[in-house]
């Protein structure tokens, strides 16, 4: 089994966002794939509820609740959905449940100043250093041509892992969030820029570069 975990321990950067669309992705694709979920709000459960019966299933799993134990067992991919907040030993215990990890950052001085204090902490971690976990960061909610985005986009090209891609904001997300759906459910005239976006972010996971040695 795959294990594909997206983290941040700053609170609303996309990390739903980004695990469900990844689970739908590899949905489409043909894999079993379940949708853990460390929220206690429930994020990416509530997601699947909404989910109609038409599309790619996917599985979900209240790991806020009862961790991984209720992960089928034929699951291909399993995308976790960590918490924020999560430091230490907590997050030195996640870590060692995924082989490949996404960061999302925003735009923001605050968010790139907590992302400084989490890499640095992730970076540590004997895990990571092994390389027995790929890491990669994505910029998200980003607004092309504001300063806030250059310095983002700088901070995140001299980090020391892959920055994979910027996702726009757009309301193509809630769009699809709201009924259940993943960005590439949404109809290419609407979606096809973030289509576009999410490519490298598509290519990364299908590569090697996103999988241990
Ligand atoms: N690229 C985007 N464009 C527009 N809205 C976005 C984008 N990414 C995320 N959002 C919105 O931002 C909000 C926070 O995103 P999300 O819930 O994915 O963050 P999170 O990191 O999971 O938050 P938490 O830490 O509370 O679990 C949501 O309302 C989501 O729809
Ligand atoms: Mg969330």
């Amino acid at each position: 089994m795959r294990h594909v975990m997206v983290m941040n321990s700053k609170g609303g950067c996309g990390k739903s966002t980004l695990a469900t669309n990844i689970a739908c992705h590899f949905a489409a694709q043909g894999s079993k794939v379940a949708l853990a979920d460390y929220d206690p709000q429930c994020t990416s459960l509530d997601w699947l509820a909404l989910r109609p019966d038409d599309l790619p299933p996917i599985v979900g799993v209240a790991a806020s609740k009862d961790g991984l134990r209720s992960v089928p067992r034929d699951t291909e991919v399993l995308v976790i959905d960590a918490p924020a907040r999560t430091h230490g030993t907590e997050m030195n215990e996640l870590v060692r449940r995924a082989e490949t990890i996404l960061v999302p950052v925003l735009p923001s001085p605050i968010d790139m100043r907590a992302c400084e204090r989490f890499m640095g902490e992730l970076l540590e971690l004997g895990r990571i250093q092994r390389a027995q976990a790929r890491l990669a960061v994505v910029a998200n909610r980003v607004r092309e041509n504001t300063l806030v985005f250059e310095e983002l986009d700088r901070y995140l090209g001299k980090l020391k892992v892959p920055y994979l891609s910027a996702l726009r904001q757009s309301t193509n997300y809630l769009r699809a969030f709201q009924r259940g759906m993943s960005i590439f459910e949404l109809p290419e005239y609407l979606a096809w820029p973030d289509w576009e976006q999410w490519q490298p972010i598509t290519r990364w996971l299908a590569s090697k570069r996103s999988q241990p040695a």
